[in-house]
């Protein structure tokens, strides 16, 4: 299995205070009333043109990069309704949402590690849900790695299914498994979604 090498972290350890690059990310579950507190004053708007730096910015500390692969086609950021949350003055999170077939496609998702666990990303989805629900747009659908388990606790928790399971996908795409979040191999991609009328 080959190193992921992304070089920007990806997360923050609430323990030390270092930033961890993705595969040196480990899980802690925890009581429900033992979550920190959501103390951070951010707002979510629509990206203007002036965003692009920023919008690259996220993308390249994400993934490297603002095409991306999921359901079969290539989704460009730069194309797409791109949500962002704002925080000091400086960009703290992005959604970023392209339309397929008649329903929403979340193409990607980052929020950075200073500001995780703050309630960014819930808003971004929101807002989401909140654009698709005023555009006519029925389901929103999203895509993940088998190795993304705090995405896939995020979209579970926001009422998210799996509605199928790429088998090998990722592994086909890279010729050869790469490693992901804690080391855990990437090799599938899972398809999610949930109705936009749908409350939590
Ligand atoms: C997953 C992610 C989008 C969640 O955004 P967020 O702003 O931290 O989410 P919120 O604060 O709204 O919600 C936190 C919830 O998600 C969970 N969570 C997931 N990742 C978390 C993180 N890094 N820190 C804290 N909570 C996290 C929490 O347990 C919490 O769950 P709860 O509602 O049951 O308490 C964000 O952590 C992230 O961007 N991670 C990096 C993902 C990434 O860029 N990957 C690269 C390829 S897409």
């Amino acid at each position: 299995m080959d190193d992921f090498d992304l070089p920007y972290p990806q997360y923050h350890c609430p323990e030390c205070g270092r930033d961890l690059p993705l595969n040196e990310a480990r899980l802690t579950v925890t009581c429900a009333s033992h979550q920190p507190e959501d103390d951070l004053a951010f707002v979510v708007r629509e990206a203007k043109p002036s965003d692009r730096g920023d919008i690259e910015e996220i993308c390249d500390r994400a993934l490297g990069e603002t095409e991306i692969d999921m359901f079969g086609t290539t989704f460009d950021v730069l194309k797409s309704i791109n949500l962002i949350a704002e925080a000091n003055e400086a960009l703290a999170g992005l959604l970023s949402l392209s339309l397929r077939r008649g329903e929403a496609v979340i193409v990607l998702l980052s929020v950075y590690p200073d500001y995780q666990g703050k309630g960014v990303g819930a808003a971004l989805l929101r807002a989401a849900q909140a654009y698709s629900r005023d555009h006519g747009l029925p389901l929103m659908r999203v895509a993940i790695s088998n190795d993304d388990i705090p995405l896939l606790y995020f979209y579970m928790r926001h009422g998210f299914v799996i509605s199928d399971i790429d088998v090998g996908r990722l592994v086909d795409d890279s010729g050869s498994a790469i490693a992901g979040f804690s080391g855990i191999a990437v090799r599938d991609e899972i398809h999610m979604l949930r109705p936009v009328c749908e409350h939590r």
